[in-house]
């Protein structure tokens, strides 16, 4: 396990330009190296102005598009045109504008009525895609965007679900009894295969959380952003100085 850099900029703005900064070195690097780009985007709010500062110029045109194959980290239990969906966002602020081919967007299909099915064939596409036996051991993304709830879930590994324990599999449903809802989400195993993992994390609110993840005893099952330790990929955690405010003067100035 690498040690985590934490990152900081003026605001979410700020954050987002770095994440599009990192989105773009990594590209180059991933598209030299393997002839191609492997990104799994989350979902939330944080990231919409990352999505629309990649499909705008002058980054739009810094991409080898053809080369990005997309996967999301987490989906909602609804239709992709719902206005809850991770698909329908990342669509929406990026990959309209983009145009770029449906064979390189996989998205999850967690409106299925037969959830485990979905979440079995979504480890299959990722398996095909990047050319590895769906039965063997999670395969890395190039680079995994995150972000954290107000819970100190990530993805949709909510505190105190099942799919926190899953060792195994790298894509499950997960039941999230205190929302009364069910998502799909990558595993940790899948997530911390990833060359790069980057948590986007903006706003006061964020603070505390921040801190106690971060720099706080551990207690993954209750905080599992705590889970979250690339086996030998980068961790970044790029923060805005409003969610920096609590952490070790070193930090946060
Ligand atoms: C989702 C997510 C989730 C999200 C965090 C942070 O589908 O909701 O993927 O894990 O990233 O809840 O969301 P914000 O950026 O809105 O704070």
């Amino acid at each position: 396990m690498t040690t985590p850099s934490v990152v900081r900029a003026e605001d979410a703005e700020g954050v987002c330009e770095q994440a599009a900064q990192e989105f773009l070195r990594l590209a180059e690097e991933s598209v030299a190296a393997r002839g191609r780009f492997a990104v799994a985007l989350s979902g939330g709010s944080t990231p919409r102005a990352l999505y629309q500062l990649l499909s705008g110029q002058p980054n739009r045109g810094r991409v080898d598009w053809s080369s990005v194959e997309f996967f999301w980290g987490d989906e909602r239990s609804v239709p992709p045109d719902d206005e809850e969906s991770n698909f329908r966002m990342v669509r929406e602020a990026m990959l309209q504008t983009l145009a770029v081919p449906e064979a390189q967007i996989h998205r999850m299909e967690a409106e299925r009525e037969d959830f485990d099915a979905a979440a079995r064939e979504y480890q299959e596409t990722i398996a095909r895609v990047l050319q590895v036996s769906a039965a063997g051991p999670p395969p890395p993304l190039d680079l995994v965007f995150l972000g954290m709830g107000p819970d100190g879930h990530t993805a949709s590994l909510f505190p105190e679900t099942k799919a926190l324990d899953e060792t195994t599999r790298w894509v499950v449903p997960n039941e999230v009894p205190q929302l009364n809802t069910r998502r799909m989400t990558l595993t940790v195993p899948m997530i911390n295969a990833a060359r790069s993992v980057i948590f986007l994390v903006a706003g006061e609110k964020k603070a505390t959380l921040l801190a106690e993840v971060l720099y706080g005893p551990s207690q993954p099952h209750q905080l599992p952003s705590q889970l979250i330790a690339p086996v030998s990929g980068r961790l970044t955690w790029l923060v805005d100085e409003a969610a920096s405010r609590k952490l070790p003067a070193s930090i946060s100035k």
